[in-house]
């Protein structure tokens, strides 16, 4: 099943999409860019301090946390493996057209992010490995452990099914000790149903347009 929906120019100059099937942008308005560095880059992956952080996502999408995160990883000699579960993915078509490596750079290493194949570990970089999972997160079985995890679904009010407990204790049993989360969400009952799965919760300041964002903690 295919992603159908249109690219929207954001406040930062970065491309979102607007999803027909959810009704909702794949990012703030107010930046794509600048909200996936905030929430997950600065807020998260700056944040773990291992030798070889793995990952696990939330939604590809349009590829843009991965593509962050690659360059970061590049940029400070960091190995991360990249773990991401998608339901819906992209056309080859759409991608072609988003502007971020017009920004950022790495076209090439963009595409292979889209293009490689799923269900296997492949090398995009010596610093960047990719795993992508094609499925629905509510019936995936997850294996591996992770040290870091984007959540980075629909919102809670268009897909109240992925942020439930029920998701939070099963994402929670493939976290290291320590393991981050993080997420553009800061609604208390989303805090409520981390902290009874396990999870320190933090509220901390959200990228321009949002007053806070929640960070977890794997206890
Ligand atoms: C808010 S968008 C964010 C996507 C991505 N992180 C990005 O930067 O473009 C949410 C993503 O979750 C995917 N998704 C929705 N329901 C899902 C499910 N049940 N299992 C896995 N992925 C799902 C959507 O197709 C979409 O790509």
């Amino acid at each position: 099943m295919r992603s159908d929906g249109h690219l929207k120019v954001t406040e930062d100059g970065s491309h979102t999409l607007f999803s027909e099937r959810f009704g909702e942008h794949y990012h703030s308005t107010h930046g794509a860019i600048q909200e996936s560095r905030h929430v997950f880059i600065s807020s998260g992956l700056a944040e773990v301090d291992l030798s070889s952080p793995s990952i696990l996502e939330i939604g590809f999408g349009t590829g843009l946390n991965a593509l962050l995160s690659l360059i970061y990883g590049q940029e400070n000699d960091l190995p991360i493996r990249y773990t991401t579960i998608e339901m819906y993915p992209m056309s080859t078509a759409l991608v072609e057209l988003i502007n971020y490596t017009e920004t950022l750079g790495y076209a090439d290493e963009y595409r292979l992010l889209h293009n490689s194949e799923w269900e296997e570990w492949i090398n995009i970089t010596s610093y960047f490995h990719l795993k992508k999972l094609e499925g629905d997160l509510v019936t995936t079985r997850l294996t591996d452990a992770y040290d870091l995890i984007y959540f980075d679904a629909f919102s809670p009010e268009a897909q109240p099914e992925l942020w439930k407990e029920s998701i939070f204790g099963k994402i929670a049993n493939v976290c290291n000790p320590g393991a981050v989360l993080t997420t553009y969400s800061a609604k208390g009952a989303v805090r409520r149903s981390l902290q009874a799965t396990g999870f320190e919760v933090e509220r901390i300041p959200g990228p321009p347009g949002k007053r806070e964002m929640i960070r977890a903690r794997k206890l």
